[in-house]
């Protein structure tokens, strides 16, 4: 008889998965229910393979794909990928315009698939500055996923925080002159209304990998009170497993916003 589970291969793999947050069952109670993601790394990635930063770009899709996929699975109700800042424009032109290519065929074909799965796909970001096409292609996307209620994927395209809390006091600034607005009457709550994330929770897990610890300007409102993971792993290596990794670490924290702990 072969006991091939009790080969050292075998054996390997069962502690992997199991370090892996074997313990993260869909529905689990103490799933995070946004998770944010700035998916750093594509481009030494593919660096490292020799290959065009571009590659890195195509198998960091893959694994956006993928890791919605376990998100949807998993039953989390919200991600927010960060695909694009509004700082990337500095990057050579032929790197913008491989992405926003990308974004738009990558669109075009996924779209469908993520409708089947009842997942809504929202764009937060200077969306109107984008190549019109993109910005058209934009519209239909979040049109067409509207209604759905399984999972809200938020893709943020030309995305920057500063510049979306400054979007958000234009717009403050416009009603107060339309409809008199007493300056008493601003509160946090109403305030996070004219942001781009108006009516979703707060994230409550951000991930970024690639070894960078920073926030680049991503979700500056929204994450005073998110649990940080950082990863040394590059964007396209980040696999389910290593996603659900993430999830465990995330149940073990003590999250108290400014509070003590009870008991
Ligand atoms: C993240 O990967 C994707 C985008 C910012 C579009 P990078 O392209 O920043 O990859 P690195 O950081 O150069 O490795
Ligand atoms: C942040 O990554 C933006 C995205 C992942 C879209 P960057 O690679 O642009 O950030 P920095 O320049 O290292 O801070
Ligand atoms: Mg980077």
């Amino acid at each position: 008889m072969k006991l091939s589970f009790l080969s050292p291969k075998g054996l390997l793999y069962g502690f992997r998965r199991k370090a892996a947050g074997q313990t993260i069952q869909p529905g689990d109670p103490g799933l995070p229910t946004h998770v944010a993601i700035i998916m750093d790394g594509n481009g030494r990635w593919a660096r490292k393979r020799n290959f065009p930063r571009t590659a890195g770009h195509e198998a960091g899709l893959q694994t956006a794909r993928v890791i919605t996929q376990e998100c949807a699975r998993l039953g989390i109700k919200y991600l927010t990928l960060y695909a694009f800042s509004t700082e990337n424009w500095k990057r050579p032109k032929q790197e913008v315009s491989f992405l926003m290519n990308l974004f738009y065929q990558s669109l075009q074909q996924v779209t469908s698939e993520l409708h089947d799965e009842d997942v809504r796909i929202r764009f937060i970001g200077n969306t109107d500055q984008l190549p019109p096409k993109l910005t058209a292609l934009l519209k239909q996307v979040e049109a067409q996923t509207a209604q759905n209620q399984r999972l809200t994927l938020n893709l943020a395209i030309n995305y920057g925080g500063r510049s979306e809390i400054v979007g958000a006091v234009r717009k403050m600034v416009q009603k107060a002159l339309e409809e008199r607005l007493e300056p008493e009457t601003i509160t946090e709550e109403q305030f996070a209304r004219f942001l781009l994330t108006t009516g979703q929770p707060d994230p409550d897990l951000l991930i970024r990998t690639s070894g960078e610890q920073r926030i680049s300007n991503f979700m500056l409102w929204q994450t005073a009170y998110t649990e940080l993971y950082f990863t040394s792993t590059l964007w396209p290596d980040f696999s389910p497993a290593e996603f659900r990794a993430a999830l465990a670490a995330y149940k073990t924290r003590s999250r108290r916003f400014g509070g003590i702990k009870e008991g």
